[in-house]
């Protein structure tokens, strides 16, 4: 029995601060939008639905989870964003009548583990109560709603800092926006809700004081690490938010067994996969999908693109970048070279300065170097065109497109033509 069968992911609000023209739960962390990592915390837990909730950019958040964003997800939106427990009871007909626990996330709230939500929901379930916060302890709590407690310690209510008054401002316990609430009790209650508070919001706040009302129990639980529940709000958050998920990124490579020389210098999105026994050397950046086998040398000073593959034992090296290229085992472009969309064999070697030029002004095109071929310093490859097994470019050499260098051939020169003709063995 998982700990949760539902869970509502809250991301309709507008986040003006960051200014970028994009929903802020869009915002690119490590290769993902920051919605994808409560959704993967959360899938953790082995949910049976998680509801999404969207604004006006619901398309585009359907868009970025994308077709693969699973079947355990679902969206429902919120029209107007009219206050977080209005979004909350936007999800109410997405979550389908559901009863019993749900969990309640923010979109734009990406380092919560699953350790903590679990930590959560068994102390809910063990205080059967109605309704649990998780409280964080902030020296700065500015921008947060106030935990309010009574005289017994017991959580009273929450009150939104633009509604607090200096006793209350304060109050340094604050709400991270992490809950979990009983249905259906908690629509019942949310659609009960007034709104007159500064923002003229329906708040799930509110939820504490009217659980209370009805006689039920609100519970909460304090989360030890506040980097755990941090969001991003304006620039100077979100690089402290991206810095503490790069840590993280980059300490799970080390424990599965990744020789990572400096993690100061070394970025890597979250959906790469590296294969123990890689080493990655100093000043190298790898996104998107880029899979690294063992025994592979990155860097220093290399950047894998989004669509990289590496096999065994292949190295890339200073002032390299790939995008969409396929390195066979034991392959080497250890120096100033670009290669895209590209498919290179096994023990090939990428001369210092060899450029796949992929591009012709309007579309992308595709370089097939073979196994063992050997691709002399600055060559310049015109895509599309294809260098056979065990061939050979002289150095300086461009060789046009749709030409095919073939097995064991060499070719010299601007534009380049085979130097000897071709001897069959
Ligand atoms: C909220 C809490 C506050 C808490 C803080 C923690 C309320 C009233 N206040 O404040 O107590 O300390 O979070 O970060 O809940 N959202 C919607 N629809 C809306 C408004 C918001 O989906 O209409 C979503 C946002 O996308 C975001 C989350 O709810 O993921 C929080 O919204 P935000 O505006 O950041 O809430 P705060 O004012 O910071
Ligand atoms: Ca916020």
């Amino acid at each position: 029995m998982p700990l949760v069968r539902n869970v509502a992911v809250l991301a309709a609000g507008e986040g003006r601060r960051l200014g970028a023209g994009r929903p802020k739960v869009l915002t690119p962390l490590w290769g993902r939008p920051a919605v994808r990592y409560p959704l993967e915390a959360a899938r953790t837990l082995q949910p049976e639905r998680i509801v999404v909730v969207g604004g006006q950019h619901l398309a585009a958040i359907q868009a970025a989870l994308g077709p693969g964003a699973g079947a355990d997800v679902f969206f429902a939106r919120q029209e107007q964003p009219t206050g977080t427990g209005a979004a909350l009871l936007a999800a109410r007909e997405a979550l389908g009548g559901a009863s019993g626990p749900l969990l309640v996330l923010y979109g734009d709230c990406p380092l919560t583990t699953p350790e903590l939500l679990t930590r959560l929901l068994s102390a809910h379930a063990a205080a059967r109560a109605a309704v649990t916060v998780l409280t964080v302890n902030l020296a700065r709590p500015a921008g947060y709603g106030r935990i309010v407690r009574d005289a017994a310690g017991q959580l009273a209510r929450i009150v939104e800092e633009r509604d607090a008054d200096a006793a209350t401002r304060a109050l340094t316990e604050v709400n991270t926006g992490v809950y979990v609430v009983e249905l259906p009790g908690a629509f019942e209650d949310l659609l009960t809700a007034g709104r007159d508070n500064s923002q003229g919001e329906v708040y799930l706040t509110d939820l504490v004081a009217l659980t209370l009302r009805r006689g039920e129990r609100v519970a909460s639980m304090a989360c030890p690490d506040p980097t755990e529940v941090l969001g991003f709000n304006d620039h100077r958050e979100l690089a402290q938010v991206r810095a503490l998920l790069r840590r993280r990124i980059i300490d799970g490579h080390l424990a599965a067994g990744v020789e990572i020389v400096d993690p100061d210098t070394t970025f890597i999105d979250a959906d790469v996969r590296i294969e123990p026994g890689a080493r990655i050397l100093p000043c190298t950046v790898i996104e998107g999908d880029t899979r690294i086998a063992a025994g592979c040398e990155v860097g220093p000073f290399a950047h894998l693109r989004t669509g990289t593959v590496l096999h065994t034992g292949a190295e890339v090296g200073n002032f390299t970048e790939t995008k969409a290229a396929t390195l066979g085992a034991g392959t080497k472009a250890k120096h100033l070279s670009y290669l895209g969309d590209a498919v290179i064999g096994a023990n090939a070697n990428i001369g210092a300065g060899t450029i796949t030029a992929n591009y012709d002004g309007k579309s992308k095109h595709p370089t097939r170097i073979g196994d063992r071929a050997f691709i002399g310093s600055g060559t310049v490859l015109v895509a599309p065109l294809t260098v056979e097994d065990e061939a050979i470019t002289g150095a300086g050499a461009v060789v046009t497109r749709r030409s095919v260098v073939r097995a064991r051939e060499t070719w010299v020169g601007v534009p380049a033509r085979p130097l000897h003709p071709r001897k069959d063995p």
